[in-house]
């Protein structure tokens, strides 16, 4: 994995408690809903869903906002990279449309107004950080910086997720005490260095790297686990009894939370 050769092991708060729901709603809603907006993390609380997960990036201009693609064009009516705009522009965007006519006009939240849903009703947040490319340790600090700042007041705090160790890096020295955890989608061998490199408190994998051999491996580590994008409810199951304690998922209509 890439990392800053100057960087130096980061501990994680070894009081800190899980304090997650065992399920999450992927990118919101999962694919009910155009993903990474509002609409769809009100769709996921209406389905019962207590914790969503969301991409986080910056714009142009340092604002945190929704977007899974490092461009426009899949999710948006706008072409080309998502930082070449800045907020202002961004703002103006839909990112419904792509999706249903039912969501036409649908905008591009930020972390802040996702924020503030979430702490309204109750909704653990794990987010993604997902910068644009070359832009990892500036988001990972901005958004950690942010969502401390967001979530000040709140018992549960936002996990913060990243596939990359530099962002984490970044989270980490900008926000200590907030959770993190490392995505991977391949099972790194030296997953427990890593993880503590980075003072992570989770390990959030793709489901399909899982069994209870390795879920028993990363608890006897001191680590969390947590499991994407599973969507077949027997699978979420199976998961769930060899003790991944939270499991993400688009099928939000179809696995009670
Ligand atoms: O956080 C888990 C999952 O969202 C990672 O993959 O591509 O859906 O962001 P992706
Ligand atoms: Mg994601």
């Amino acid at each position: 994995m890439e990392s800053d050769p100057t960087f130096q092991k980061l501990e994680s708060d070894p009081t800190f408690r899980w304090a997650y729901p065992a399920f999450c709603a992927h990118r919101g809603a999962g694919k009910l809903a155009p993903e990474n907006t509002l609409a769809s993390l009100r769709l996921g609380h209406a389905h019962g869903y207590r914790m969503a997960e969301i991409d986080v990036k910056l714009s142009a201009d340092g604002v945190a906002f929704l977007l899974h693609d490092a461009t426009l064009d899949r999710t948006t009516n706008a072409h080309g990279r998502a930082d070449a705009l800045t907020w202002r522009e961004l703002s103006q965007l839909d990112a419904g449309r792509w999706h249903s006519p039912t969501y036409a006009g649908e905008p591009p939240p930020t972390l802040a107004a996702v924020a503030r849903f979430c702490i309204a009703q109750n909704v653990a947040l794990n987010i993604e950080i997902k910068p644009t490319p070359g832009r990892e340790r500036e988001t990972g600090a901005a958004v950690a910086l942010d969502a401390a700042a967001l979530w000040a007041s709140t018992a549960v705090p936002p996990l913060l997720s990243s596939f990359s160790p530099i962002a984490l890096e970044a989270a980490a020295f900008a926000a200590p005490s907030l959770p993190r955890a490392l995505l991977a989608d391949q099972f790194p061998d030296d997953w427990q260095a890593h993880a503590t490199r980075l003072g992570c408190v989770a390990l959030d994998l793709k489901h399909s790297l899982l069994d209870r051999e390795r879920v028993d491996a990363i608890h006897a580590a001191g680590l969390r686990v947590l499991a994407w994008t599973v969507n077949d409810p027997a699978r979420a199951r199976e998961l769930r009894a060899s003790g991944v304690d939270t499991v993400i998922t688009d099928a939000v209509d179809i696995i009670r939370a």
